[in-house]
C-alpha cells in the first residue's frame, strides 16, 4: 500500500458518501468498510505483514479516521434530513378554517314548558303529568262531556281501542286523575304539560300532535276572580309587563262559566294588526270556573269546594314569543330550521 493507494480509497469514499441519501445506505457502508469483513477491517489486520509498520499503520488510520468524519457529518446531515421531512409532514396550517362543531340547544317548546313550570312552582302549584294513551272515562266521561258530544267523534279523536281507549285530546283528563286522587278531601293545585292529538289536518295553524298545560286548582274559596288573577300574573311573566289580559265568555262542557282568555296584543299594542288579526287581542287559552258535575263525578262536594281550570296551547305561546308562523316547524326534523329558533332566544 503507497499514498497513491491510500488517496484512492479515500476518494472512492468520497464518492460513495455523497451518493447516500438514506441512513440505510449510511448502514450498508458502514458494513462494507467496517464490518467483520469490511474494507478497513481486512486492511488494519494486513499491518502484521505490512514492512512499514509504523506508517502503513498512519495510512489505515487516515482512511479510518476520513472514514469516521465522513460517517458522523452524514449521518448528521440526514437526521437533520428527516426532522425538517417530518416536521414539514407534521406543519399544521393554522389559516384553515376549523371544523365546526354543532352545538345542541334545548327544544324550543320544552324551554316554554320549563319557564311555565317554574312559573307556577313559585305559584305553589305542583308538576304532574298524566298518560297520552287514555281512557274515555278520564278523556271525556269525568269532564261532563257527554255520550255524543262532537268532541268524542272518531273524526275529531284518535281512538286506538274501540270507542274506550284513545290518545288523549287535551290533558283536562289529568283534572279527573288528579281529583280522584285527591278523594274529596284535599286542595289541589297542579299543573301538566303534554302531548295531546286531535284528527286534525295538518296545516300552518294545526298539528295532529300539539302540546297544552293544563291547570287545576281547587279550593274552599277559589273564584273567577282568582282565575284572572293567575292568567294575569301569566301573561305579564310571558309577553311583558304591559300585557293587557281579558275574558270572553265561551263554552267547555267541564266549565261553568267558560272562558276564552285573551292578551292585548303585544306587536300592535292594541292598534290591530296581522297577528292579532286587526282586533288587537290574541286568545292563548280556555279555561273556567270547574263545573259542579265534574267536581261531583270526582269525588269533591260542590257545596264546599270551588276551582278553576286553564288549558294554554303550548305551540301557540311559543310561536307568539319567537315569531314562528307555522306550527309544523316544531314537528319536522330539518335542522336548517329547527336551529333557526335558537337565534331567536332573548
Ligand atoms: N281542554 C280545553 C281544550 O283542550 C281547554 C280547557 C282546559 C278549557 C281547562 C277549560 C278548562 O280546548
Amino acid at each position: 500500500m503507497n499514498e497513491e493507494k491510500v488517496e484512492s480509497i479515500i476518494s472512492e469514499i468520497n464518492t460513495k458518501f455523497e451518493n447516500v441519501k438514506e441512513i440505510n445506505e449510511l448502514q450498508l457502508l458502514k458494513s462494507e468498510y467496517l464490518g467483520k469483513k469490511g474494507i478497513i477491517t481486512e486492511m488494519q489486520s494486513g499491518i502484521k505483514e505490512a514492512a512499514d509498520k509504523k506508517s502503513y499503520g498512519m495510512m489505515v488510520n487516515k482512511v479510518r479516521t476520513t472514514f469516521n468524519d465522513l460517517y458522523e457529518e452524514k449521518l448528521k446531515e440526514l437526521n437533520e434530513l428527516e426532522l425538517n421531512r417530518k416536521l414539514e409532514s407534521e406543519k399544521i396550517d393554522i389559516t384553515l378554517p376549523a371544523t365546526k362543531i354543532r352545538q345542541g340547544s334545548p327544544n324550543i317548546l320544552e324551554k316554554v314548558v320549563e319557564d311555565m313550570e317554574s312559573l307556577f312552582m313559585s305559584m305553589g302549584y305542583d308538576v304532574v303529568e298524566g298518560p297520552e294513551i287514555e281512557e274515555d272515562l278520564y278523556n271525556f266521561e269525568l269532564l261532563n262531556l257527554p255520550k255524543g258530544h262532537p268532541a268524542r267523534d272518531s273524526q275529531d279523536t284518535f281512538y286506538l281501542e274501540g270507542d274506550k281507549i284513545l290518545l288523549r285530546s287535551h290533558t283536562s283528563p289529568v283534572q279527573a286523575r288528579t281529583m280522584l286522587k285527591g278523594k274529596g278531601e284535599t286542595p289541589i293545585r297542579i299543573v301538566c304539560p303534554g302531548k295531546t292529538y286531535r284528527r286534525d289536518d295538518d296545516d300552518a295553524t294545526h298539528s295532529h300532535n300539539f302540546m297544552q298545560i293544563e291547570g287545576l286548582l281547587i279550593d274552599k274559596k277559589a273564584t273567577l276572580a282568582d282565575l284572572k288573577g293567575t292568567f294575569d300574573v301569566v301573561a305579564k311573566h310571558l309577553f311583558g309587563d304591559d300585557c293587557k289580559t281579558r275574558f270572553r265568555p265561551s263554552y267547555y262542557p267541564f266549565t261553568e262559566p267558560s272562558v276564552e282568555t285573551d292578551i292585548s296584543c303585544f306587536k300592535c299594542k292594541g292598534e290591530g294588526c296581522p297577528i292579532c288579526k286587526n282586533t288587537g287581542w290574541i286568545t292563548i287559552s280556555g279555561a273556567g270556573v270547574v263545573h259542579p258535575n265534574v267536581l261531583k263525578m270526582c269525588g269533591y262536594d260542590p257545596e264546599v269546594w270551588h276551582g278553576f281550570a286553564f288549558g294554554f296551547g303550548l305551540e301557540r305561546i311559543a310561536m307568539l314569543k319567537y315569531g314562528i308562523n307555522d306550527i309544523r316547524t316544531f314537528y319536522n326534523t330539518d335542522l336548517r330550521e329547527i336551529k333557526a329558533f335558537d337565534r331567536r332566544e332573548d
